[in-house]
């Protein structure tokens, strides 16, 4: 067998990537960004791995979200602080009600290159490309906007090198602070919401303080006054991806510098495609995308593929498959890697199954649909005796109406309220709150189960 090679893909066939059409100006972009550090390290790699190791094991819980496309407009300190609350937040309500460790990764830093279910849209009778993401095209509906310019990379490099800063800052520097659990509550969410967390954090609150008095040695105290927080986007523009694969000089292995885990959506899964063999090379955790047209024996190749070694925490396999669905499909592509005998974590998409055209036109998810995913992936999982490990959201700590639904009940005519996604509708911090809590019930009905089954 001959060696990975990172350009490799390049041979493959690709498809949901931009042409450039200016060679020269795309390859002197690519010899920049390899130039530059990467943002993330193989030291942090491996330990991602190790955690969602654990939580493929049942020994934690992979908590995945954040905004479903980052936007160059929207970029502001005060948007990733209040989207990292909301993690917080429902990280908090999550190890709480399940009692096992939250593995927190933001689809942040680098989740700029979207795919498009068609290649065009129409607008008033004019056709133009469709955006792809801030780091292919602009948003902005005319011809000159749409043309992919490879000059966005560099700027979605930045913005990512920037938002990682902060939130490394964030997580080591104080903010994230158990002691801290009442700060992360954002003014406008829901009181319900809002209430239910507050008792939360008080009982939190009241242990800590019984710890102290107790006497809370100093190396607990230490752990619980920061977080590990890591990064995660799909890898789909792989020019990008490539250009900030690095190897690790300890090890000699190759990683990703783009992100600390990437995935591969639902449509770039192909096994014989360009983004299964980019991300075949790399160290990295990956996420796979499972929707209902996965096929039995394309997972199968995929999981020896992507994970030949079977290395616990290498791969999740992302479910998305919509409410109502996932009796139909979970079942089948859980047997298939029981027969395998493979590692695999699985984690819960409830968005990407979800999304429908609303009455007054705008792209939305009911939140009812959401949930209802959520328990409907519990439930197979239960069935099949085999542990639903993560949850992966599209969020944001911005007060936006973009899902309908949820105790502060968002409809039809609200949406075009506060609809600021470059995408697809997130959750807000009241729905992704009330999701949290419902996954949190889940997992501690889970637990009680085993216990009474152990007892
Ligand atoms: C996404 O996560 O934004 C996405 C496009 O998902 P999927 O590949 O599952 O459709
Ligand atoms: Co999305």
């Amino acid at each position: 067998m001959t060696k990975w090679h990172k350009s490799d893909w390049r041979a493959k066939p690709r498809i949901q990537m931009p042409e450039y059409t200016d060679p020269e100006a795309l390859a002197a972009v690519e010899a920049q960004l390899a130039k530059y550090p990467p943002l993330v390290f193989a030291g942090e790699v491996r330990k991602l791995k190790q955690k969602l190791g654990a939580a493929a094991r049942g020994e934690a819980f992979l908590l995945q979200g954040g905004d479903c496309a980052e936007s160059f407009a929207e970029f502001s300190a005060d948007g990733i602080r209040d989207t990292f609350k909301v993690l917080l937040q429902m990280a908090m309500v999550l190890t709480y009600g399940a009692k096992v460790p939250v593995v927190k990764v933001g689809r942040m830093a680098g989740q700029f290159a979207k795919p498009r279910s068609a290649p065009t849209e129409v607008v008033n009778g004019v056709e133009l490309p469709s955006y792809r993401g801030d780091i292919i095209n602009g948003f902005e509906f005319t011809a000159d906007a749409r043309i992919p310019d490879p000059k966005r990379m560099l700027q979605a490099y930045t913005q990512a090198a920037a938002t990682l800063n902060l939130l490394r800052a964030f997580s080591k520097g104080g903010f994230a602070d158990v002691h801290r659990v009442h700060s992360w509550t954002l003014s406008f969410t829901d009181q319900e919401e809002a209430q239910k967390y507050r008792e939360m954090a008080n009982r939190i609150s009241d242990t800590l303080d019984f710890m102290t008095a107790a006497g809370l040695n100093a190396d607990t105290s230490a752990k619980l006054s920061e977080v590990d927080f890591y990064t995660s986007h799909e890898a789909l523009l792989l020019e990008y991806e490539e250009a900030l694969t690095r190897v690790d000089s300890t090890t000699g292995a190759t990683i990703a510098g783009s992100g600390h885990m990437i995935w591969i959506g639902d449509r770039t899964r192909q096994p014989d495609g360009a983004h299964v063999e980019f991300c075949k090379g790399v160290i990295n955790p990956l996420g796979l995308k499972c929707g209902p047209s996965m096929k039995e024996d394309d997972l199968k190749r995929l999981m020896a593929t992507l994970n030949p070694e079977n290395e616990p925490g290498r791969l999740t396999l992302i479910a998305r498959f919509g409410a109502g669905t996932v009796g139909d499909h979970l079942p089948r592509l859980i047997r298939t890697v029981q027969a395998e005998g493979a590692n695999v974590l699985w984690s819960c998409d409830p968005m990407h199954g979800n999304t429908i055209k609303s009455g007054s036109g705008y792209k939305t998810r009911p939140f009812d649909n959401v949930l209802r995913e959520v328990q409907e992936f519990f439930a197979v999982h239960k069935a099949e005796g085999t542990i639903p490990g993560g949850v992966h959201v599209e969020m944001t700590g911005k007060d936006v109406t973009e899902c309908t639904g949820g105790v502060r009940a968002v409809s039809d005519e609200d949406l075009s309220d506060r609809y600021h996604t470059a995408c697809d509708p997130r959750l807000n911090a009241s729905q992704s709150l009330e999701l949290a809590f419902l996954v949190a019930e889940e997992l501690s009905a889970m637990r009680d189960d085993r216990e009474v089954a152990v007892g």
